[in-house]
């Protein structure tokens, strides 16, 4: 299992686990992470979910050799394998998700954050969406949230150049809360806690009226994740996955 669960008190942490590849999302952990928001939705006792990643990296995306396999695969259609079913799990939970973030957050592992009501960053961390580069197209709805919170010139540089921010630019622009020196995940920890322990139908409702008209988010992400899927078979795709796992064996 390459995604820990924890419980702690109210809280159901899931910390990625795969830190030898800086947490890179494989088929497996996508549906570890479904799991975890489907288990926190359906437990009562769950106030809140805490995401983090081992070994000071929070998340390094999706797993690019498995984007390589799929290039070669003949299969059309919006993305429908389990990290297209996460992707739309997450935009749906009704339950409040802290992210404590050390190292690089890159593609899902920054869109990811977008979806989360508190984000806390250790200053090693890094946040890119580097998809143009890879030949792709954002997804997770960020084409329209990125744009929508942080305004169209940093949309640009973080979409379409694909540069990369620091904490401290992150917490400049409002994706995340404060940059924790020490203890980044303890921190969260503890704010998934008062989180969880608010009046839990006064916190929901007070949630799902911050986030306003969502339909118009997942008819969003329904138009990503078809030209993602469109995007994933390209061939400048098909060449930048190459140039990324070459590099390993070059
Ligand atoms: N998929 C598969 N393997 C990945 C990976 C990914 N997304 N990200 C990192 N890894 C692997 C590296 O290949 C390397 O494996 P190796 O030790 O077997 O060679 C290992 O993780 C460590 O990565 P490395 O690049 O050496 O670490 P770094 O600290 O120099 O850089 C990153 C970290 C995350 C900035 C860099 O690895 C990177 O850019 N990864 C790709 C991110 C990406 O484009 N993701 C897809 C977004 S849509």
């Amino acid at each position: 299992m390459t995604v820990d669960v924890k419980r702690e008190g109210d809280v159901l942490v899931a910390t990625l686990n795969r830190p030898d590849k800086k947490n890179a999302l494989t088929g497996a952990m996508y549906r570890g992470l479904t799991e975890v928001l489907t288990t926190a939705h359906a437990e009562a006792g769950i106030g809140a979910v805490l995401v983090t990643g081992a070994g000071g990296a929070f998340c390094a995306g999706n797993d690019i050799g498995d984007f390589l396999a799929e290039n070669a695969r003949a299969s059309e259609g919006a993305r429908t394998g389990p990290g297209g079913e996460f992707i739309r799990t997450l935009a749906r939970f009704d339950k409040p998700i802290v992210a404590a973030v050390e190292g690089p957050a890159v593609g899902i592992g920054t869109t990811m954050c977008l979806h989360c009501d508190l984000v806390y960053a250790a200053p090693s961390a890094r946040f890119a969406m580097p998809f143009v580069n890879l030949g792709l197209v954002p997804e997770a709805g960020s084409s329209l949230l990125v744009p929508r919170r942080f305004g169209m010139s940093v949309a640009t540089e973080w979409l379409m150049l694909g540069e990369a921010i620091d904490a401290a630019r992150a917490y400049e622009i409002g994706l995340v809360n404060q940059v924790v020196a020490e203890g980044v995940v303890v921190h969260a920890l503890g704010k998934a806690k008062a989180l969880a322990a608010k009046p839990r139908a006064a916190l929901l409702a007070t949630r799902k009226l911050m986030r306003g008209d969502a339909e118009t988010l997942y008819a969003h992400m329904e138009l990503e994740l078809e030209a993602f899927a469109k995007a994933l078979k390209s061939p400048e795709a098909r060449t930048a996955f190459e140039a990324f796992t070459g590099r390993a064996r070059g």
